[in-house]
């Protein structure tokens, strides 16, 4: 089941950001599929704990990045950040004690990428533009 496509409107025009959020975009329809799947629980299981691990990952590139450049609103950006990996982590807890993670989460975090991407992240991709860093 895709949840998520890919919208050229999301590029950054950052090669290694694009990749990153391809892959969380492709992590996102790997969850919904897990679902469906004979082995529902343990997949789902392992796609939400690879959705989580590489969105810390990504984060962490992304914080860097704003870093380097000292762009002013990264303490916001990162709330944001800080705020879905948390919710990722309480529902790998949740689904620990027999919680059902049901599609409804990729749903959410798709919803979530796309708009972080269109409002917070273009909020860098200017930055780097205005400072003519691209
Ligand atoms: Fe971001």
């Amino acid at each position: 089941m895709t949840v998520v496509e890919w919208d050229p409107r999301l590029e950054t025009g950052i090669d290694v950001i694009d990749a990153q959020h391809r892959r969380l975009f492709e992590a996102i329809n790997d969850l919904a599929d897990s679902f469906k799947s004979g082995q529902a629980l343990e997949k789902s299981r392992d796609s939400l704990a690879f959705l989580a691990q590489y969105s810390v990952e990504h984060f962490q590139t992304e914080e860097r990045f704003m870093r380097s450049m000292n762009y002013p609103d990264l303490a916001s950006h990162r709330v944001e950040h800080v705020r879905l990996v948390s919710k990722l982590q309480t529902l790998q807890v949740k689904q620990d004690k027999g919680y059902l993670v049901t599609a409804d989460v990729a749903m959410f975090v798709a919803d979530w990428l796309s708009h972080h991407i269109q409002e917070a992240d273009m909020g860098y991709v200017r930055f780097t533009k205005a400072i003519g860093k691209r």
